[in-house]
């Protein structure tokens, strides 16, 4: 007899805690997918169990935390690690230990978790945390790529940092902030990876067009956008390249693997958009570029007396159009068209006018969306007609949703 909340519930995930300090950070990671109304199933090996109480991880999941001592759950009658690992969408492994990284390379099954992972299909996501001799010794080293040779297998970490022994190096488990967008993409491609082998540069955040040292022309444009399709991207196997403007620290923190380029003016992003071009594949203009900047910037700090009345102003290049005059036929380019009231008729005559492949059309005058926000929505406008709408949603979400249509575009166009 099932569980009714095993039938009924929306996104099933196993969250495992192996033998780690790291265990700390997983706590808030259920927390969250359980607030975000997941459904998690915890299991903490012996050595999980001796950094969290099963208590706590029960609490913070809603839901009885399963040990070593639960391979029989009487509310399924079917043994646990055959009911979890046929129940769960995806397994998630964090801390990863080199103990339980060792038992996946090889197939072994001592435990609950290790025979969960046995017994289900699903893809796992693995955040490995250990001391940095522990994680550079040749032994785990070579786990490591057996494990991650199984496509099955998607990892998340480890970054490096002071750890909990007080060295510096590698072995920090990956954030939460890393981990959870992780999770929402793999719930939503089933583990695919179906941007493998494809180079995405992305462009993401404001310009700032500078009249002196402190006085600049921009906007609130934050780059969560651009970096959730970073996120996306990378999570679905391709390469990536973001080029972003200025970006709060705590944005900044989740660029992790991928390869970002910083810049502050359009003259700048334009350069750096230029010289990664070619070995793109896909090219997504989300940066809200300042339009204009002062003709005459000032290198020194202008007096408040010095300010001018009326600022003389000249455009700055319009970095896409340029990208679509310098593009080979191959490479797939897309703009966003940030709007208010009708979103529609302006963004495709952008879509026309600068030569693109698609255009996202999305509101900055509707809450929870645009500007700043951690959700989104869009009108999507490929250039042979097609509308796709993307209703409210995060930007990561809505960021897989503007692959799932490029990548059907695509694949249509080849047959
Ligand atoms: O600002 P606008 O609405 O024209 O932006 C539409 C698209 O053009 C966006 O993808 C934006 O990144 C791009 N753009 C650009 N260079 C500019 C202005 C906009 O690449 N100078």
């Amino acid at each position: 007899m099932a569980e009714a909340t095993l039938a009924s519930s929306s996104r099933r995930v196993v969250v495992g805690l192996s033998g780690g300090i790291a265990a700390y950070k997983t706590c808030s990671v259920i927390s969250e997918l359980a607030k975000a109304g997941l459904v998690v199933r915890p299991i903490l090996t012996a050595q999980g169990q001796a950094f969290i109480p099963a208590l706590t991880v029960a609490t913070l999941a809603r839901h009885t935390a399963y040990t070593d001592q639960t391979f029989w759950d009487p509310a399924y009658g079917r043994p646990l690690h055959i009911e979890l690992g046929e129940w769960a969408e995806l397994l998630v492994i964090a801390p990863l230990s080199a103990n339980t990284l060792g038992k996946l390379a090889h197939g072994l099954a001592d435990n609950l978790l290790t025979n969960t992972v046995l017994a289900s299909t699903c893809p796992v996501l693995l955040a490995p945390a250990m001391n940095t001799d522990m994680w550079q010794q040749r032994a785990v080293q070579r786990n490591w790529q057996m494990v991650l040779q199984d496509p099955r297998f998607h990892s998340v970490g480890p970054g490096s940092g002071v750890l909990a022994c007080d060295r510096v190096g590698t072995g920090r488990m990956a954030e939460p902030d890393d981990i959870l967008p992780y999770i929402y993409s793999l719930l939503h491609t089933g583990g695919q990876r179906d941007l493998a082998g494809r180079h995405v540069l992305i462009s993401t955040g404001s310009t700032r067009e500078y009249l002196d040292p402190v006085r600049f022309i921009g906007n609130p444009a934050s780059g969560k956008m651009g970096v959730a399709l970073a996120q996306a991207a990378l999570h679905r196997g391709a390469k990536v390249t973001l080029v972003h403007g200025p970006m709060e620290p705590a944005l900044q923190a989740r660029l992790g693997d991928m390869q970002a380029i910083p810049v502050t003016t359009a003259a700048e992003m334009h350069r750096a958009m230029i010289t990664h071009l070619p070995q793109a594949d896909w090219v997504i203009m989300a940066a809200a570029v300042a339009d204009v900047r002062p003709t005459q910037p000032s290198p020194t700090k202008l007096a408040k007396a010095e300010l001018p009345q009326a600022l003389p102003l000249e455009p700055v290049p319009d970095i896409v159009a340029d990208l679509a005059q310098r593009r080979q036929p191959d490479q797939t380019l897309i703009g966003f068209a940030a709007q208010t009231g009708d979103i529609l008729p302006p963004a495709l005559e952008k879509l026309h006018r600068k030569g693109l492949d698609a255009i996202v059309a999305n509101p900055v005058d509707v809450e929870g969306s645009g500007f700043g926000a951690d959700t989104n929505q869009a009108i999507l406008l490929h250039r042979d007609g097609q509308k796709v709408l993307i209703p409210p949603c995060s930007k990561l979400d809505m960021a897989h949703r503007i692959f799932d249509s490029l990548h059907s575009a695509l694949t249509n166009a080849k047959m």
